[in-house]
């Protein structure tokens, strides 16, 4: 979603806000845009369209020791010139970028246009511009005007201001959408994201909610809501720029996919209990200290899109080793329920980013209603990490595909630590505990061994399925997530229309869809379940579907039943789930590469969605 970059401090801010820039696209945007000084005056270039474009139409001589920046995901008014930000009051003085949405804004539009102000966008960000023009008179300094337009704002915004009238100084101010400042030499920093300045600094420090700054070149000063200056932690960021590039790989979602037998080590690191066939989770030690975990009655789970998927992988480990009632909810929806939360529900909110504004809103509703919640995140500092009452950092590094991939994997892995950590505590046993352990010691080279066993050949059906208009993706149990997941990974990045559904189901409706033209997908190891698959898989074969199977490479799958199929390593059932998305994942984003498709930032959709 959109993006926001700012410099202030010797260098030439130009580049190092188009830099920002360049490593905010994978947040996914339409227009970009930005503000500096020339002779004096804000002089600001903008349009619809990549970051390359705006480079273009920037002279190459501009040098400038301040400018601001933005990526634009369209919400209020179509991609265009125009909407594009920066946004500018009535004088050309006062230059804006915002990431949120301002939900009053027609009516302080209203107001302004009344009092002579002339709107040149139909963006909700372009009111505040006028505002801060409007309060920005006499001797009051930029970031008193700032104050006083945010304080008339209803909604969300991460905004940074820039005035030609103080051009020594940049204000930035959030409210539910991130901002960090980034802290350099004789340099500042302010972004959205801290992908976009991890290059120059690695000091950074997180504005919270109602919290406004004034960075200069040599200093940064930071005031609450009732203007009251406060010291803040600088934090350290601990990944660095290699996480940042594609390493040699042609799309970040390929390096991602592979990075995984990595990123789940790091998920596991300093959790397991090989002595006591247990997880050790200081986060769940804190929430719940003594004996208080049997209070818990009821376990809700939070999440979206991918996320959401692994919540649901969640509830069957959550359900099969605490015996606890388990739910997963969207969280886009839960607050227009009636959730029954209350003191004795534990709700565990996903979120890759920290900052999806659904997940966000659902936090706070369950946290409202007495419950406590724990996150399981993977952006460190980031908003639902801090909303938490605790949480476990996943600890995959940054992902820039807009499809989830490392996340997802490490995110199961979170939600199976939990329910063995409580299960452990109730109905697991130490022999089965122990068990678990050692399996889950045994997963990264399997994960090695998916992705050197199954990727040729994924590749391969890549090829020969990739004109197919629609796929069907199948499972029961634990890989019916899967199958959503997989699903979701082709319909994302390749376009193609996948539906997920549960195996059993099958008859009950969707079966009328299949015929020689319309693939579907199994994902049917040896499980406890596998013959009832084989059973749904011969429903298909009836009707003339072609049929790919992802099995284990032990199961016996009958002659001629299969188009393909692919074979992984043989885990327990409850792991089977990890290995299972990888192939899935290859297989949709080799056909997306064989449709040519944006594989790492495909269209409409953003990384981090920062809006309800
Ligand atoms: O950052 P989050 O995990 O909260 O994001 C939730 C979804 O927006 C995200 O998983 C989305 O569905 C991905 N594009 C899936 O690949």
């Amino acid at each position: 979603m959109c993006g926001i970059v700012g410099y202030i401090g010797g260098s030439n801010a130009v580049n190092a806000v188009v830099e920002g820039l360049h490593r905010l696209e994978y947040r996914g945007y339409d227009s970009a845009g930005i503000t500096f000084l020339e002779d004096r005056e804000l002089k600001t270039i903008k349009d619809k369209g990549r970051v390359a474009h705006l480079v273009d139409m920037i002279p190459p001589e501009i040098f400038s020791e301040v400018a601001i920046g933005h990526t634009r995901w369209a919400t209020h008014g179509k991609p265009s010139h125009e909407n594009a930000h920066p946004h500018h009051d009535c004088g050309g003085t006062i230059s804006v970028v915002h990431n949120g949405i301002i939900e009053n804004y027609i009516l302080l539009k209203e107001l302004l246009i009344k009092e002579g102000h002339k709107f040149v966008s139909e963006t909700d960000t372009e009111v505040i511009a006028h505002l801060i023009e409007k309060y920005y008179e006499g001797s009051i300094v930029l970031e008193q005007a700032v104050k006083m337009a945010i304080d008339s704002l209803e909604g969300t915004y991460g905004l940074v201001v820039l005035s030609s009238k103080e051009p020594d100084k940049i204000i930035a101010a959030r409210r539910a959408s991130p901002i960090i400042l980034g802290v350099g030499d004789k340099e500042n920093f302010v972004a959205s994201d801290a992908t976009a300045i991890v290059k120059y600094t690695k000091k950074i420090i997180y504005l919270e909610d109602g919290e406004l700054a004034v960075l200069t070149r040599n200093d940064i000063r930071i005031f609450n809501q009732r203007n009251i200056k406060v010291d803040k932690k600088i934090s350290s960021i601990t990944w660095d720029e290699k996480h940042t590039s594609k390493d040699g790989y042609p799309h970040f979602m390929l390096k991602e996919i592979h990075e995984q037998p990595g990123s789940f080590h790091n998920t596991l690191a300093g959790h397991i209990d090989a002595e006591e066939g247990t997880a050790h989770l200081g986060g769940m030690d804190n929430l719940f200290p003594g004996n208080s975990i049997h209070r818990i009655r009821r376990i809700v789970i939070l999440g979206c899109g991918t996320s959401w998927h692994a919540g649901l992988l969640g509830e069957y480990y959550l359900e099969r080793l605490t015996g606890i009632p388990t739910e997963v909810e969207y969280a886009s929806e839960f607050r227009y329920r009636t959730p029954s939360i209350d003191e004795d529900t534990f709700v565990i909110a996903l979120s890759q980013s920290g900052e999806t504004a659904d997940t966000m809103a659902a936090i706070k509703e369950a946290k409202n209603r007495g419950a406590k919640v724990f996150g399981i995140v993977n952006v460190i500092g980031s908003s639902v990490s801090r909303e938490v009452n605790q949480g476990l950092y996943i600890h995959v590094g940054p992902e820039i595909g807009v499809a989830s991939t490392k996340a997802f994997l490490s995110q199961a892995a979170a939600l199976f630590l939990i329910a063995l950590y409580i299960g452990r505590k109730k109905i697991v046993s130490y022999k089965e505990g122990m068990e678990y352990i050692a399996e889950l010691e045994k997963l990264e080279d399997k994960l090695r061994a998916v992705l050197a066993g199954t990727e040729k050949k994924v590749k391969e059906l890549a090829e020969k399925y990739a004109s197919y208009p629609s796929f069907l993706y199948l499972g029961r149990g634990l890989n019916f997530p899967i199958a959503l997941e997989g699903a979701l990974k082709l319909k994302e990045i390749s376009y193609i229309h996948a539906e997920g559904y549960p195996a059993g189901e099958m008859k009950h409706g969707p079966i009328a869809l299949i015929d020689k033209n319309f693939p579907a997908f199994f994902v049917a190891p040896g499980d406890e379940i596998f013959e009832k698959s084989l059973s749904n898989i011969q429903e298909i074969k009836a009707r003339d579907g072609k049929i790919i199977i992802l099995t284990d490479e032990g199961s016996v799958i009958p002659e001629k039943l299969a188009d393909d199929i692919i074979r992984i390593p043989a885990t327990i059932e409850v792991f089977y789930p990890f290995l299972e998305i990888i192939p899935l994942q290859l297989f949709a984003y080799y056909i997306a590469v064989k449709k040519d498709r944006d594989v790492d930032k495909p269209r409409n959709l953003a990384k981090s969605v920062t809006v309800e």
